[in-house]
């Protein structure tokens, strides 16, 4: 098929004026579509609701009463329940609230006020003028990017390729500049691409030369479960960092927001003895304990890692003819256009998908006019910018399947005018 982009003025004019006339039949519909946020649909949450009638036993395995305070890092159940999930060490390991995302806000909020191992606190350095910063791979998460930004951190985009962030240029940077603190990491299924970092980026990161002795890899392993295509393996990045020596280099956070209730699951840290015995500290002045009726309540709800294993399978089943259907749907109106491309993710909540640079604010734009709803353009790029906008993010997880075909055949009407304008104003 000969590439839209190819084509002559002639035809182009009279494609935009064909599109013209099925984007006003579009709107004609008053359609209320919503491809915004990754939440899970209804029928995902059913499979988790007889959470909601659990708690079968209040009392711990040890005879403690789970109703009363204590047990800041959580009740060893629980903890040795996600550790063996994820191949974590539960000594190292707490389990926090209900959101991963607090716990990052909280540790780096502790980085900026107290510091750690005895490096000055972050918030030291911006009181004398000195900048802190942090490696944002892109396209991203954008609540990674306002955590940053609420912080008063000066973000960095760093390509994100196909098997991780550009690891030549994370090197280069934080071998020589000491104001770089940290870089946020979602290594499995990444948001919004569904990126897997390969074992090769693991061990660079966790052996590569930093200037600044504090410098902290956020490792946000959100979608480190859910598979939907094919099961991926992901290298131990405490362990790596342990076995390179730098042992407290890597905050590992995870939660069952998208396996159980998001926002009333359990979330987790896990990290470096030395890291876990500040954050105790820090956090016993924050909280006498979390809620430990809740994490009683998953652990006799899931029991083994094997359950979550294919309670996760369900899920999956679940979203596959979603995904498919979005693919399948990109397939059929954009494929050889040169109009567009996009990820074909192997689990996780998105996919991700480029215009032609400059049109993606335009598309986002001409579908909330037809009534469909997506992520901001530009809101996968730190500060809302992105370079090129082309960047568009499509949560294809929480509408309906019906709607989510009327949802992708406007979206694909939008993204060819949008480039076929450009084109034609070119
Ligand atoms: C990469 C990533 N991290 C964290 C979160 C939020 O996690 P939580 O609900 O545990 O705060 C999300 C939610 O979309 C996410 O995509």
């Amino acid at each position: 098929m000969k590439a839209i982009t190819d084509d002559s003025i002639e035809n182009l004019t009279a494609l935009l004026k064909d599109l013209q006339v099925q984007y006003q039949k579009a709107r004609a519909q008053n359609l209320k579509l919503n491809m915004a946020r990754g939440k899970p649909a209804a029928a995902q949450l059913n499979l988790s609701n007889e959470l909601l009638n659990k708690l079968e036993d209040y009392t711990l395995a040890d005879g403690t009463d789970a109703r009363n305070y204590g047990i800041l890092e959580g009740i060893p159940e629980c903890r040795q329940l996600f550790g063996e999930l994820l191949g974590l060490n539960p000594e190292q390991m707490i389990i926090g609230g209900s959101s991963s995302l607090n716990l990052m806000f909280d540790t780096i909020s502790f980085l900026c006020l107290f510091g750690t191992g005895g490096c000055e606190p972050w918030l030291y350095h911006r009181y004398h003028g000195a900048p802190v910063k942090f490696l944002c791979p892109v396209p991203g998460y954008d609540r990674h990017f306002t955590v940053c930004e609420e912080l008063g951190i000066e973000m960095i985009s760093i390509p994100l390729k196909e098997d991780g962030p550009d690891m030549d240029i994370v090197m280069d940077l934080v071998r020589t500049d000491a104001s770089i603190k940290g870089i946020w990491c979602v290594p499995l299924h990444s948001n919004p691409q569904g990126v897997c970092y390969s074992d090769k980026v693991v061990e660079q990161l966790a052996s590569m030369e930093t200037a600044a002795d504090d410098f902290r890899i956020f490792w946000d392993n959100a979608y480190g479960v859910h598979h939907i295509y094919e099961d991926v393996p992901l290298k131990d990045i405490l362990k790596e960092c342990a076995e390179a020596g730098h042992p407290e280099r890597a905050y590992y956070f995870f939660s069952t927001s998208k396996i159980s209730f998001p926002g009333a699951g359990i979330a987790l840290i896990a990290s470096g003895p030395e890291n876990i015995k500040e954050l105790k500290k820090h956090m016993s002045a924050q909280t006498i304990g979390h809620d430990k009726l809740n994490q009683l309540r998953h652990v006799q709800f899931f029991r083994t890692p094997e359950n979550i294993r294919n309670h996760m399978k369900k899920l999956a089943e679940e979203l596959k003819p979603k995904f498919d259907m979005v693919l399948g749907k990109l397939e059929e109106a954009l494929s050889g256009t040169g109009l567009a491309a996009w990820s074909s993710p192997k689990g996780g909540y998105f996919i991700s998908l480029d215009t032609l640079p400059g049109c993606a604010k335009r598309t986002v734009e001409l579908a909330k006019t037809a009534g469909v709803t997506l992520t901001g353009a530009g809101a996968t790029y730190p500060y809302g910018k992105d370079p090129n906008d082309s960047n568009i993010r499509i949560a294809p997880t929480y509408p309906a399947i019906e709607e989510l075909e009327k949802a992708m055949d406007v979206f694909s009407i939008c993204v060819k005018i949008a480039g076929i304008e450009k084109l034609l104003e070119k």
